[in-house]
């Protein structure tokens, strides 16, 4: 990888305090408030060693704009959170009627998607906007990786957006004058 920490940066170790987890319907709780935070749906792709993967993402964060760089969360209990490690990955986010693609790579296979092969990664076709990466760092995020990508290419086409909030699926029209066209 180029640029900063690898697994455990800035972020490795910790407390007890810090470790210690919560009970479970405080963890339900937990889970409850942290959905109603209203978020875009992505699909991660990327070639892995012996197989191609795609993991469904609410937790796809925007980080800097000089050098480019994106942010996605991925939980370590999920087969793809060894083998993202240091490979090149497409974050792909979806438009409004891509639900079945977003429960595809959630653990509930239909068909299979279309595929692009793209210049750093593959990803996947029709989707509503997309950012090739080279991964740039990894750091510990507790039960989950925080994994930086460095974006390559990346583009975006007409349409309204999938959403997700309070564990449901929805849908963001696009007929909304977004910041970029008021500033
Ligand atoms: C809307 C939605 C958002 C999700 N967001 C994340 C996420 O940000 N990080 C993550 O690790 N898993 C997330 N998941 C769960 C993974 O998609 C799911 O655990 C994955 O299918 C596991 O793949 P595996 O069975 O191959 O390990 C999300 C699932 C859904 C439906």
């Amino acid at each position: 990888m180029t640029g900063s920490p690898h697994h455990g940066g800035a972020a490795s170790g910790g407390t007890p305090a810090r470790r210690r987890s919560l009970n479970v319907p405080r963890s339900h709780h937990f889970r409850g408030s942290l959905g109603r935070f209203a978020t875009g749906v992505a699909i991660v792709t990327f070639d892995g060693t012996t197989k191609r993967h795609g993991i469904t993402v609410n937790s796809f964060t925007s980080v800097s704009m000089d050098p480019p760089l994106v942010l996605v969360s991925i939980a370590r209990s999920t087969t793809a959170h060894d083998e993202l490690a240091g490979r090149p990955f497409t974050v792909n986010i979806l438009g409004a009627e891509q639900r079945q693609l977003a429960m595809h790579f959630a653990g509930r296979p239909v068909d299979e998607p279309l595929w692009v092969e793209g210049v750093s990664a593959p990803r996947l076709g029709n989707v509503l906007a997309y950012f090739e990466c080279t991964p740039w760092a990894a750091y510990d995020g507790g039960d989950h990786t925080l994994y930086l990508g460095e974006v390559q290419d990346f583009n975006y086409r007409k349409g309204d957006a999938l959403a997700y909030a309070n564990s449901s699926f929805t849908t963001i029209p696009e007929d909304q004058l977004g910041m970029e066209d008021l500033l």
